[in-house]
């Protein structure tokens, strides 16, 4: 990506020169050397060079309206913008260590273009609402970049499940094997889970689409700029109704900020699932060449390192969201310096999720099942005892009884090594006259799955169903 790698060290000395600086005049010396390496953001601030123009492209529309600039300088203005962002697009912007910010530097740029025309278009405009127009913009591009690729992960998710249909599945609570399942229905939960993790970015980015210009430093302007023709020339929903909390609020990063961090740990809880999975205990799936390492001592190892590495991001995004909030907690309104702490996390989150999301979806992909092995571990560990209660619960057995006499059943299973297809009717029959012979049919993992056949159980047919819905919601995601 052009423009976001590390501007490096600013030269010595950089400081004293005033060419960037879009204050100063009521100071005596320039900045301490150490106060001004604490507030240079253009390191990081460079990559809201786009948001930052097109802010600057409907100011300068604004300018001309009131009067500030007339045609023929509105044109001029307009056609230096427009050069501007093409050496930003071909990574060529002439930053200067003096430049303070990415609003500095592209002002710097402007006067150096276009002489004393470049200084009009600062009229009527702060950093403070510049700063919070780009972060939104920023984030509304993201929210909408990182829902398509969550939908391409429900894709995937949808095509193993489509693949899969049909194959046993041992469910799990406590880790401990529970009661079989399709595959499918294990594999589309995470549909759902990512589906709200999409949700959330784009309730976040509804509610963050309002836009902040014409705000100033805090109170407003006097020149008579219409905050909704930025709106309209920057493609917000709405103009925010404060120009207060314009300048001051940072929530809809946090939002952006906290719907990353549970998309990340939803991720990463999808990460420790296939890292089971690929071990030889469990040996439910293996995870394709492509997203697999090898040691560099042990020649035999295949490692989840993908899988892994998804699980080991949460930590950061999680801390992310940490950073921002503890940096807002307790800030007087309006703008702060504080506040210029708020894009890293940002960018962070958001770019960590960029790497994650094509690497995990790519991971899914190239899962291969192991039918015999799934099969073999939904009958085992009594995976039917729940099923052997209800049917006596259908025969008029009060659950609380129920219970208790199959858990016996159970312990004389364990006892006998057997599993509870294994004991014999008459050991059945001993522990409660209502298990007749006729209870053998019960045991069997694929008749237990088909009786869940409620809208959302894992009965082969309502599974089919759900994956339709799957599909639907995945498409839903990836067509914007
Ligand atoms: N670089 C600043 C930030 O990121 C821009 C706003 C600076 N405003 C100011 N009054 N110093 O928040």
């Amino acid at each position: 990506m052009p423009n976001d790698q590390d501007a490096g060290p600013t030269t010595p000395g950089a400081a004293s020169t005033d060419a960037g600086r879009l204050w100063g005049g009521r100071f005596s010396t320039g900045p301490d050397e150490a106060a001004w390496q604490l507030g240079v953001s253009t390191a990081f601030d460079r990559q809201l060079w786009r948001q930052d123009l097109a802010g600057s492209q409907a100011h300068a529309g604004e300018l001309r309206r009131i009067g500030v600039l007339d045609d023929d300088e509105h044109a001029q203005m307009v056609a230096a913008l427009d050069r501007c962002a093409e050496l930003f697009l071909a990574d060529d912007f002439p930053f200067l260590p003096s430049d303070e910010d990415v609003h500095g530097a592209i002002e710097r740029w402007l006067v150096e273009d276009l002489g004393p025309l470049g200084g009009k278009l600062r009229a009527g405009r702060s950093r403070n609402d510049q700063i919070a127009s780009d972060l939104r913009l920023w984030c509304r591009d993201a929210c909408d970049e990182l829902v398509e690729l969550v939908g391409a992960l429900q894709q995937a998710f949808v095509d193993q499940a489509e693949t899969h249909l049909g194959w046993l599945a041992p469910g799990y609570t406590h880790l401990q094997r529970g009661q079989p399942v399709l595959l499918s229905h294990h594999l589309l939960a995470y549909v759902w889970m990512l589906d709200r993790d999409a949700g959330r970015l784009r309730d976040a980015r509804a509610r963050l689409d309002a836009s902040v210009l014409a705000s100033g430093a805090l109170a407003g302007q006097t020149l008579g700029l219409d905050p909704q023709a930025y709106a309209d020339a920057l493609g917000f929903d709405r103009v925010i109704e404060n120009s207060m909390d314009a300048v001051a609020s940072r929530d809809f990063a946090l939002e952006v900020l906290a719907a990353c961090a549970i998309l990340a740990v939803t991720i990463s809880r999808l990460g420790e699932e296939i890292v089971l999975w690929a071990t030889a205990e469990f040996g439910f799936a293996r995870v394709g060449d492509a997203f697999s390492t090898g040691s560099s001592i042990m020649p035999q190892k295949r490692n989840p390192d993908v899988a892994e590495l998804v699980r080991g991001k949460a930590g950061r995004v999680v801390g992310d969201l940490v950073s921002l909030l503890t940096t807002v907690k307790a800030l007087p309104l309006t703008y702060d310096r504080d506040l210029q702490e708020d894009k890293e996390p940002v960018f962070d989150a958001v770019n960590t999720l960029r790497l994650v999301l094509p690497a995990i979806t790519g991971t899914v992909a190239s899962l291969t099942f192991d039918q015999e092995r799934l099969a073999a571990a939904a009958v085992g560990g009594f995976a039917l005892a729940t099923d052997l209660a209800e049917e006596l619960v259908r025969r008029g057995v009060p659950f609380r009884e129920a219970h208790e006499v199959v858990g016996e059943v159970v312990r004389l299973a364990e006892s006998k090594g057997v599993d509870l297809d294994g004991l014999d009717p008459e050991d059945l029959a001993a522990a409660h006259p209502a298990l007749d012979p006729s209870v053998a049919e019960l045991l069997d993992p694929r008749a237990a799955v088909d009786r869940r056949d409620g809208v959302n159980g894992t009965a082969t047919s309502s599974v089919a169903a759900q994956l339709e819905r799957a599909r639907e919601a995945a498409a839903r995601n990836t067509t914007p």
